[in-house]
């Protein structure tokens, strides 16, 4: 936004530079400084442009058509469709919640505990859920905050949290990346779709019903998904993100407002995910979070969730322990 409105200034500054000094010397009559040939060419839908001595030639485009649409955009469609995605996957876990309550160990605790995820897992895990979880609050706020933010803060506060979020969206996209990367590299072996993901969709993941367990290995088919959009969600995002930062880089200034467009959508899109994610792995199911918090499942949990991945565990510490033993 801040660029945005930097550029509209700078292009701004051009007619006026031109027109001040069309009214002091030459003409003052002169086309440039006829607002009402500016307007009527607006409402024709024309571009309006002036004449600038840079060499980026989109610098003369004060407003065009295509502005006018992506402006209408920003105003309208991006906030609403933001909104409905936070707010209708927040409804449907509301709603999933009270049909279906927490979704327990039908075994109870067993007590003993089994290795899900080791350090270098968790460490890439949650830097991507940090710095994804501020990237998406503080673009959010970019998207809706005028709407709903400052009528809550005032304008003092609103501007400083504004100001802090760009700069906190900036950086942060950084560290993002590199965490993606991590997350792809670590466990891309572990999502190749296969057939047991047919047989967990049949029975709905035992999501919807107590008891059903379809087997699993290390990622079933729902997690899958998770990790197949996030990887390809957040790719998206930081192409287009690079592309918001580097405007020179972008191509025109309708190139620049499509990824811009994208990068709202691809971001709306995400965040719904990621809450039925957090969701999931929190308080909607016993026993997930020790996966991500220390690290090791309850083996309980490990069976009823991730059978056959609890028997290629078994089996390679079996293989393990055969090699060690001829050599004691
Ligand atoms: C407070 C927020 C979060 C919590 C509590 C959380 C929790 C978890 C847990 C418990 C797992 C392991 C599940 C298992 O053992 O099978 C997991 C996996 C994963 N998380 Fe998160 N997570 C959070 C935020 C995020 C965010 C923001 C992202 C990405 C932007 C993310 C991406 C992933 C991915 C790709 C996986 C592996 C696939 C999967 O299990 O769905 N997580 N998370």
């Amino acid at each position: 936004m801040t660029n945005t409105l930097s550029r509209l200034a700078t292009v701004a500054a051009v007619p006026l530079v031109w027109a001040g000094t069309a009214l002091a010397q030459v003409n003052p009559t002169a086309e440039s400084v006829n607002e009402d040939a500016l307007l009527r060419a607006l409402q024709s839908g024309e571009a309006v442009g002036g004449r600038a001595s840079i060499p980026d030639d989109g610098a003369a485009s004060l407003i065009s058509p295509d502005n006018k649409l992506w402006a209408a955009m920003q105003g309208d469609t991006l906030q609403t469709l933001s909104i409905v995605a936070v707010l209708g996957t927040l409804a449907i876990l509301v709603l999933f919640y009270l049909i279906r309550g927490r979704i327990r160990i039908d075994g109870g605790f067993s007590g003993r505990k089994i290795l899900r995820f080791n350090a270098i897992e968790r460490f890439a895990h949650w830097m991507l859920a940090s710095t994804f979880i501020v990237l998406a609050l503080t673009g959010l706020n970019l998207v809706i905050g005028r709407t709903v933010v400052l009528p809550l803060l005032g304008e003092g506060a609103f501007g400083t949290l504004t100001a802090w979020g760009k700069i906190a969206h900036n950086y942060l996209a950084w560290p993002f990346m590199a965490a993606l990367i991590m997350v792809f590299l670590l466990w891309v072996i572990h999502n190749i779709p296969s057939k047991l993901d047919l047989e967990w969709i049949k029975q709905g993941g035992g999501l919807f019903k107590k008891g059903v367990h379809p087997p699993a290995r290390k990622f079933n088919f729902g997690q899958k998904v998770v990790f197949w959009s996030v990887i390809v969600g957040g790719a998206i995002m930081s192409f287009t993100g690079v592309m918001l930062l580097f405007p020179a880089e972008a191509g025109s200034a309708t190139d620049w407002q499509f990824f811009q467009v994208i990068h709202a959508l691809v971001a709306a899109a995400m965040s719904a995910l990621i809450l039925a994610h957090i969701y999931i792995g929190s308080v909607g199911m016993e026993g997930a979070f020790d996966a991500m918090g220390t690290g090791e499942v309850d083996e309980n949990w490990a069976k009823e969730h991730h059978s056959l991945w609890v028997e290629d565990v078994k089996d390679t510490k079996a293989r393990n322990d055969a090699q060690i033993s001829p050599a004691e």
